[in-house]
């Protein structure tokens, strides 16, 4: 079977992951890394997708959702 994921503006995209925490923030540190930081999206709302441009921020307010970027950190 397939399935098809719809995402309608002013859904939540993270029903059900650390729903405790006010927006789940996740970091890898990594040795070879041409940026000190770079953050990538993982609510969809971003312009600059696949990097996070604080589109999250927004999505959260309107939604009551807690999904934020995975940051990828040089050691
Ligand atoms: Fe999507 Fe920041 S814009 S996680």
């Amino acid at each position: 079977s397939s399935a098809m994921v719809v995402r309608v503006e002013g859904q939540t995209i993270n029903p059900e992951i650390r729903k405790t925490e006010e927006k789940v923030v996740d970091s890898v540190v990594v040795t070879e890394l041409s940026k000190p930081l770079t953050a990538y999206c993982r609510c969809w709302r971003s312009g600059t997708f696949p990097l996070c441009d604080g589109g999250h921020v927004k999505h959260n307010k309107a939604t009551g959702d807690n999904v934020g970027p995975l940051l990828l950190k040089k050691q």
